[in-house]
């Protein structure tokens, strides 16, 4: 009766969930959580390139479709996801031994695709995602080894035509706090801007380890603001080592608390997404051996301390 939602919309911030078709389509009580508790969502999988063009020229809308409906439905803010990553890359473009021309031109097809079918709906794009290793060095992607680095300037110019609208990101994780990483994008973010390439913001993607807010993770939100551009946190979950006691708990509540404070505390910072809604259905498990319980409620839909703490800041 008293959602998260209501709060954030108050003020003009936007909570966010990463939403799987599946479940909306399968699971009432997902479905519900999706449509009260979030002003904001992202599709989880369906909008990225595998999903929408499996094999070359070849459109699949069904899944994306399903998930703009609903979030258009429910009045989200919605987050595109993603147009270009190295990851859920079909072979036919990861192993298509594309000249670099070539290899433009398909990006470029693909983005016009994407975000010219849903110009009227999507707020924000994840125009590339993860292009910088930890070190703050280029990804040897296909498009950075086919393309150079001038992919991100040409990926960002064929969003931009494909939806004049929608704000423009560059997303990653590990670049929550000040570091190489970050650095990387804070300096590409320069160049990009003195390049009158259209950049409009940068996502924090937050999967992070339970007592690991950085420290300096407002500083550097501020940072990115400062250059003019703006920033979200996109991916937010904070991942316990199983099984998860009740102190855990409650530093957790208190991680979820320091990063809508972060986020909060900078006017330019427009929300947070968290990447689930329960538990049960969380990505955290099948990817990091022995971790678990990331998100805002337990298997049963139970809200976690971490939901009063959320509910608490907003
Ligand atoms: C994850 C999804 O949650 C999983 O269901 C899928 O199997 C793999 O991708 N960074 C991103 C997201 O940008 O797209 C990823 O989502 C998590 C890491």
């Amino acid at each position: 009766a008293d959602p998260l939602a209501d709060h954030a919309s108050s003020q003009g911030f936007e909570i966010g969930a990463a939403l799987a078709v599946d479940h909306l389509n399968n699971d009432s009580q997902f479905a519900n959580l999706a449509a009260t508790e979030f002003n904001a969502s992202t599709a989880e999988n369906t909008m990225k390139w595998e999903s929408v063009q499996p094999s070359q020229g070849n459109f699949d809308w069904s899944g994306a479709d399903q998930y703009i409906d609903f979030a258009r439905n429910n009045g989200h803010a919605i987050r595109g996801h993603t147009l270009v990553w190295h990851s859920q890359l079909p072979s036919w473009v990861s192993n298509g031994n594309f000249s670099s021309s070539e290899l433009t031109n398909v990006m470029e097809n693909h983005i016009d695709a994407v975000a010219g079918r849903y110009s009227n709906d999507v707020k924000y794009w994840d125009v590339a995602n993860e292009i910088f290793l930890g070190d703050g060095s280029w990804r040897q992607s296909v498009f950075y080894q086919t393309i150079g680095e001038d992919f991100v300037a040409q990926a960002l110019r064929a969003a931009n035509e494909a939806d004049p609208d929608a704000k423009l990101y560059l997303n990653d994780y590990s670049i929550d706090g000040i570091n190489a990483k970050s650095d990387a994008y804070y300096n590409l973010a320069q160049d990009l801007l003195a390049q009158g390439v259209p950049l409009d913001g940068i996502g924090l993607q937050a999967h992070l380890i339970n007592g690991q807010v950085p420290g300096d993770m407002q500083q550097n939100i501020q940072r990115f603001v400062d250059l003019g551009l703006e920033v979200a946190i996109t991916e937010l979950d904070v991942r316990i080592d199983m099984p998860a006691s009740d102190s855990e708990l409650q530093q957790q509540a208190q991680d979820y608390r320091e990063v809508f404070n972060n986020c909060l505390a900078v006017s330019g910072c427009v929300g947070v997404t968290v990447w689930g809604i329960t538990d049960q259905y969380s990505w955290v498990p099948d990817t990091f051996d022995g971790q678990g319980a990331p998100l805002l409620f337990d298997n049963n839909y139970n809200p976690k301390p971490a939901y009063d703490a959320v509910h608490d800041v907003l």
